[in-house]
């Protein structure tokens, strides 16, 4: 079943108590890349659900710096393009900006004018929500290039910080902890 198979892969992620700082419960998602059936797996979950909650999307946008591993791969299954959403600084040209607020302080996103065109739908892909705001600010990003955010896609939801409150679209998310 579906949530035997979410179950498997949620077995390969790490949790680290008291890091990055204390209190926090940082959950560690690289440990999935060691094994290639569990990324062929998390691919294919990723796929079913696109397929079953969206009509048509044109372009995934990825989130710097996670969002960039399972975007293109993503991309390929279903035949569409990917843009990078990156952090301040990063991407050349003229560029789109939104300011976003983090635990503490803030930090910038950006992506390349142009990357979405009007009306195009757009899928935003990043490993993990945890207060929403990295989520929030690429929503905005796409919006100001009058794109349509037709879902948020996570492979870990941190529930208890509510961030999906924070997300002016649909999100949907594999694994959840608390
Ligand atoms: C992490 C994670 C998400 C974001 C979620 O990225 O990959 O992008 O935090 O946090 P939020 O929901 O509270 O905004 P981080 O900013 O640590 O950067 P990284 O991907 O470069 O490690
Ligand atoms: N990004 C923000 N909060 C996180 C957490 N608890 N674990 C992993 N990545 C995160």
């Amino acid at each position: 079943s579906r949530a035997e198979r979410i179950a498997k892969v949620k077995k390969h992620f790490k949790t680290f108590p008291d890091w990055p700082k204390p209190g926090i419960m940082f959950r560690d998602m690289f440990p999935v890349f060691r094994s290639p059936e569990i990324v062929a797996e998390i691919t294919s979950l990723f796929e079913e659900i696109v397929r079953e909650t969206c009509s048509k999307v044109d372009v995934i946008v990825g989130l710097d710096a996670r969002g960039f591993l399972f975007g293109p791969l993503l991309a390929q299954r279903l035949g569409t393009s990917f843009v990078p959403v990156r952090k301040r600084g990063k991407l050349p040209g003229p560029t789109i900006k939104e300011t976003y607020v983090l635990e503490y302080g803030e930090d910038c996103f950006e992506m390349q004018e142009g990357s979405i065109l009007p009306g195009e739908n757009a899928l935003i892909i990043d490993d993990l929500i945890a207060t929403g705001g990295t989520m929030n600010a690429a929503c905005s990003l796409v919006k100001k290039q009058q794109g349509n955010v037709v879902l948020c896609l996570v492979l870990i939801e941190l529930v208890d910080l509510k961030g999906r409150d924070k997300v002016p679209a649909k999100l949907l998310s594999l694994v959840e902890y608390e």
